[in-house]
């Protein structure tokens, strides 16, 4: 069954073992909500750890990337069958900082969709306008085409697509409730023959603004970097979704 949200949490190039060891201690006697999903997604040289010792929990393990080919001379790559291989649930790819440092172009993103569909791994698609096409007021058409050229057709299996503004990222500045709202119906909109879909929203999400962002109705969850490396807050943001998510069963 698929959950109604997904809270990740992208350690990106911070924490190894110890800090995954803290993390189980601060989740220890953790909850999981069946309405939401939980994962977290630290550096790859921990991710089979992390599903060693979160085994019982229901927390699920991501990565940050992988290469489309399931394997070949791709010297320092990873393979979604490796992945998989170690039980990875989710795999982030075409993140701007992947975009932008490591050349994962749309084409890219979309070939390693397909190759992590075909392993069983749910992907966490990234889109986003820089600062400047949102200057230009161009954000629209920028993620018009970034979602059609990046996301495949899929309909038999999950498909995550995170929006995250650029500009948004790390910077402590999110869009306005509306903006983002108009965004991810867009990004519905373009990609309504996938019936697995879920658009979650990421860049700066915090304890303080998990909230108010969590009661925009288009959005089904969050990709969280900095706050996510702090274990407490980071549990408070899930416990945030699920109270939110409670209070219309009442
Ligand atoms: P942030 O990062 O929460 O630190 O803004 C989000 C991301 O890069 O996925």
């Amino acid at each position: 069954m698929i959950s109604i949200m997904l809270i990740a949490g992208n350690w990106k190039m911070n924490y190894g073992l110890k800090e995954l060891y803290d993390f189980s201690n601060t989740f220890k006697s953790f909850e999981p909500s069946k309405d939401i999903d939980l994962c977290i997604i630290p550096p790859f040289p921990i991710i089979k750890e992390a599903k060693h010792i979160l085994q019982e929990t229901k927390i699920n393990v991501g990565a940050q990337c992988c290469h489309y080919k399931l394997e070949g001379s791709f010297t320092g790559d990873v393979s979604p069958k490796l992945l998989s291989e170690i039980g990875c649930d989710y795999v982030i790819t075409g993140h701007s900082e992947r975009r932008s440092n490591h050349l994962e172009t749309n084409a890219y993103v979309k070939n390693t969709v397909l190759s992590l569909i075909n392993k069983n791994i749910t992907p966490i698609i990234c889109v986003g306008e820089t600062q400047e096409e949102k200057r230009k007021g161009n954000t629209f058409n920028f993620i018009k085409k970034q979602v059609s050229e990046s996301v495949p057709i899929i309909n038999d299996a999950l498909i995550v697509v995170a929006y995250e503004p650029i500009w948004a990222i790390g910077s402590g500045n999110i869009p306005s409730e509306e903006e983002i709202e108009k965004i991810h119906n867009l990004i519905r909109e373009e990609l309504n023959s996938i019936p697995y879909l879920k658009v979650i929203y990421g860049g700066s999400v915090n304890e303080k603004n998990c909230k108010e962002i969590f009661s925009i109705p288009s959005v089904e969850g969050a990709l969280i970097g900095g706050a996510s490396l702090n274990f407490k807050e980071f549990l408070a943001i899930y416990n945030s979704g699920v109270k939110y998510l409670n209070s219309f069963k009442r």
